[in-house]
């Protein structure tokens, strides 16, 4: 069987591609992703600094061939991202004043959502629009227009496709005080009329941390409002974070540091253990509220590409995903699986 077939009853199971993915020519890399996803989301190119990078100048060669890849497969399409305050395009960092924000938001949501309509299923509208302490983040579109942005997008989307199904989307939603944060903003877009589908957990985790009992407080509170919930980049770094070391200088060369960089040629059975166990126990309560859990989707296909492998500091050998260097997978994907095929 393949993940997206074990559980097809359940939710969706997605993954991000790269741009080296979407133009891959190795067959063993098409062959994974077409058989074990039926979702899939560009982990960078529908990013406004690629598809706007200069005023008015569009450029969707890449996010052409991404949705065919998806429809060629009669995949689901999430469309990643329209409003976000990182990977914005420079021009846009520059402006000023409500009135040509606005026009700049109407530009780009008509004109990418429309040329995507009927195509991409589920949208991210805005992307990360909270800080940590729940508070609205002083974005340049916060900053230019104020809270009313967000109706603003919201309502731009919904009137140019209302099928597609629009999400909102961030990261650390288990931390109570940014998940109430995130509530709130959802209840202002639902308060304000706007057309709000879901919400998108991010879900880049550690072997322990957020607690389960954190995650299952999150699909709770966020369906309680009568949203979809999408746990929408999944990973789970297997490597130490240098805030967490003593002493340790993030922005120190750890190259070569073995503390950071523990496993370069391969990840220990105890650890391999570890995560398989760890996504077990994700994917259990996954499946007790699948009634709730639109799609869950892995930020990324194989353990080569991730963008952990250079977040928070570069040159790591990290071990996120399902699939290893070479594609084959790992315990964690075989223990997934077993979940539904298993008595
Ligand atoms: O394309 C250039 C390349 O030309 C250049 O040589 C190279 C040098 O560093 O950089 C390349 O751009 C990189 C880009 O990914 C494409 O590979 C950027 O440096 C790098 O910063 C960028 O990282 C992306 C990151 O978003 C940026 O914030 C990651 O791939 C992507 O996985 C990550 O995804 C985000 C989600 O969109 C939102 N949620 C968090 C998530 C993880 O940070």
């Amino acid at each position: 069987t393949s993940l997206k077939n074990a559980y097809r009853k359940d939710f969706l199971i997605g993954t991000a591609l790269s741009l080296d993915q979407i133009n891959t020519t190795n067959p063993l890399a098409t062959q994974v992703i077409s058989r074990e996803f039926n979702s899939i989301t560009a982990e960078n190119i529908m990013k406004s600094m690629y598809v706007q990078p200069t005023k008015g100048n569009y450029f969707f060669d890449t996010t052409d061939k991404f949705v065919a890849l998806g429809k060629k497969y009669k995949m689901f399409i999430h469309g990643h991202t329209l409003i976000w305050h990182s990977q914005l395009a420079p021009w846009v960092k520059e402006i000023k004043d409500s009135v040509e924000m606005k026009a700049f938001m109407k530009n780009h949501i008509n004109t990418v959502v429309s040329r995507y309509k009927g195509k991409i299923d589920s949208w991210d509208v805005v992307n990360e629009a909270l800080e940590e302490d729940g508070t609205l983040r002083k974005s340049v579109f916060f900053n230019t227009i104020g809270k009313d942005y967000l109706v603003h997008a919201y309502k731009l989307a919904a009137g140019i496709d209302p099928k597609t199904d629009l999400y909102y989307n961030d990261y650390s939603l288990c931390e109570p005080i940014k998940r109430k944060g995130a509530v709130e903003l959802v209840k202002y877009l639902q308060k304000s009329g706007a057309k709000i589908d879901g919400v998108g957990e991010q879900g880049h985790w550690t072997l322990n941390s957020p607690s389960l009992e954190q995650i299952e407080q999150t699909i709770l509170d966020f369906s309680a409002l009568g949203v979809k919930v999408a746990f929408s980049e999944l990973d789970i770094t297997v490597l130490p974070n240098p805030w967490d070391l003593q002493g340790a200088d993030v922005n120190q060369n750890f190259e070569n540091s073995e503390k950071m960089n523990p496993y370069p040629t391969a990840l220990p059975e105890s650890v391999q253990n570890q995560l398989a166990k760890r996504y077990e126990d994700i994917f259990k309560l996954f499946l007790k509220h699948k009634d709730k859990i639109s799609r869950v989707t892995f930020w990324g296909v194989n353990d080569g590409q991730t963008w952990l492998n250079d977040w928070p500091i570069k040159g790591r050998t990290n071990y996120p995903l399902l699939f290893d260097r070479q594609f084959k997978p790992k315990k964690a994907y075989k223990t997934i699986i077993s979940l539904k095929t298993e008595k």
